[in-house]
């Protein structure tokens, strides 16, 4: 794993994005996976101003997103597809047909999951995996645990995740329970990984996924064996290391 340290979390989204538009520079037909949540939104906001700077084309791009909740619609507005439209899609030139999210709804969840995973496959799999960390450690929707899942499938958030995310609902029970995640195979069979973590309230895990064992019950640990992965880590991210 490589690791970058910046001074601030406004040098660590520049710092993403430069990576993330290399790589469509490199390869127009970039196959590229995507988080939601804070983290990557100053990521974003580059990447919208360098497409509005006429750097960056996103029209043959093909995006796939970590997860989705169980139940919420696309147009919920705290779905992740309605997330990944305000926050990057409708400010880009991607066609809305290349952009996939999980879906969340339907009668059977578990079929959705594995329709997902068999999308990535024909697409040719994951060129570039981007992803930001639990304050857990989980990667996606993948929470700490006895194994790690290997393909994409409905999983049950942690009562610490349900916390961290109630500050986006009305209350705690009114977050959803399950959401269809990648799995960690998933993640780690991307070609490229780029994991971008900011803030204090980051930094155990941090330490956890770099300097703890590669356990399940620290996922993003088993990124230490991916082949080519990139950490960008502010300096309070990485102040534990
Ligand atoms: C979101 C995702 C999650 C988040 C993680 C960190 O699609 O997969 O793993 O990346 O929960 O969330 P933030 O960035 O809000 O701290």
């Amino acid at each position: 794993m490589q690791i970058h340290i910046v001074k601030s979390p406004e040098l660590a989204a520049e710092a993403a994005a430069t990576l993330i538009a290399a790589a469509i520079l490199e390869n127009p037909d970039l196959v590229l996976g995507l988080p939601t949540g804070s983290s990557p939104l100053g990521a974003y906001r580059a990447l919208i101003r360098m497409h509005r700077e006429g750097l960056l084309d996103f029209s043959k791009v093909a995006t796939y997103n970590l997860d989705e909740y169980v139940g919420l619609d696309g147009t919920h507005e705290q779905s992740y597809r309605r997330f990944m439209d305000e926050n990057l899609f409708d400010h880009v030139n991607i066609p809305r047909e290349n952009t996939h999210v999980p879906s969340g709804v339907g009668p059977d969840p578990e079929r959705n999951a594995r329709d997902y995973e068999a999308a990535i496959l024909s697409a040719g799999g994951i060129d570039l995996q981007f992803m930001g960390i639990g304050r857990n450690g989980h990667i996606g929707f993948n929470e700490p645990s006895d194994s790690f899942a290997d393909k994409t499938a409905v999983i049950a958030l942690s009562p610490s995740t349900v916390e961290a995310n109630k500050r986006f609902f009305a209350s705690a029970d009114d977050v959803p329970k399950t959401a269809v995640s990648m799995g960690v195979g998933t993640i780690l069979r991307a070609r490229r990984a780029l994991l971008l973590a900011t803030g204090r309230d980051k930094a155990e895990a941090i330490r956890g996924m770099v300097n703890g064992p590669v356990t399940p019950m620290l996922p993003a640990s088993a990124l230490r064996f991916h082949p080519n992965c990139v950490a960008i880590l502010d300096e309070a991210a990485a102040s534990l290391l």
